[in-house]
């Protein structure tokens, strides 16, 4: 008997080391895994996002499709493919217009035409309003071996077409009404210049005022301004969304704007993840194109 017990406390044992082995092995695998689909896989798999917003407080004719493209981020670990990729699916949406809030480069403006070319076939298809955003340039980025002020980046949309919105505002035709688009400076670069960039925009309700902000934070300074709806991007979602812990890496003071359509006071802001990254690392975030339909305001 005691023979048996020693027999299968032997045979016990031996299952033991065997799972404790698959065990160690499953966990080895996972660790380099998972790194490996942060660095490899997620930061390239690109996401469609749908999002209706009701934003016409009159009569909308049709709904307003636009593509909203942020944080393209070309660099070292962001290849000009990624981002030519995301410009294509963004087309292949048959938007109407196109935004794009900021951060076009991490630190400096590597393939000057070739990013014109891929750029280009965005402006050729449709209108492209822009913004800049804390890495294109200016006191925020030398202060970290960037550019000191933001000649490279707008020389990129001059050459590409694209309309610069830099503390400015214009109106767009939307059937036979106008709505306007706000742009304002980066908030962490302090180019923020709220008198000048609803200086001609519409006090009074109109259409609908759509303001491209690159840092949702920036809210905050323009509450007494005129506007029903926030596009904004700097946060990349956060890059690294974990559980339990959310969104620790997403540098916004309110965290309640780190990605998606969120309400704030009576108005919209979205946030979207954006295209590109830093440091060449995404979990449980991936890059986004957004695709927003502006509809009419059910009123109840
Ligand atoms: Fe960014």
């Amino acid at each position: 008997m005691s023979r048996l017990g020693v027999g299968r406390l032997s045979v016990h044992m031996k299952l033991s080391r065997r799972q404790f082995i698959a065990g160690l092995a499953g966990v080895a695998t996972a660790a380099c895994a998972v790194p490996a689909y942060a660095r490899w896989i997620e930061p390239r798999w690109l996401s469609i996002d749908r999002v209706t917003i009701p934003f016409f407080s009159a009569t909308a004719p049709h709904p307003l499709r636009v593509l909203h493209l942020s944080d393209f981020h070309l660099s070292r670990v962001v290849p000009l493919t990624l981002i030519e990729r995301a410009v294509r699916v963004g087309i292949a949406g048959q938007p109407d217009l196109a935004v794009i809030t900021g951060d076009l480069i991490t630190k400096e403006l590597h393939q000057h035409n070739a990013y014109v070319r891929v750029l280009r076939e965005l402006t050729d298809r449709m209108p492209v309003y822009a913004v800049l955003g804390n890495h294109d340039g200016g006191r925020w980025a030398r202060a970290r071996g960037g550019y000191p002020d933001t000649h490279a980046v707008r020389g990129l949309f001059a050459h590409s077409g694209i309309h610069l919105l830099h503390n400015a505002s214009v109106p767009v035709r939307h059937g036979d009404r106008t709505l306007w688009l706000i742009g304002v400076g980066d908030l962490w670069a302090d180019e923020m210049d709220a008198e000048q960039a609803f200086r001609d925009a519409p006090g009074t309700a109109s259409t609908g005022r759509i303001l491209l902000a690159h840092n949702p934070d920036s809210k905050d300074a323009l509450g007494d301004r005129n506007w029903e709806l926030m596009l904004s991007g700097h946060t990349h979602g956060g890059q690294v969304a974990l559980p339990f812990l959310g969104t620790p890496m997403a540098p916004v003071r309110d965290h309640r704007y780190v990605s998606g359509l969120n309400r704030w006071r009576d108005r919209w802001i979205y946030t979207t993840r954006g295209v590109g990254n830093l440091h060449g690392i995404r979990f449980n975030c991936r890059p986004e194109i957004s695709l927003l339909e502006l509809t009419e305001a059910t009123r109840s």
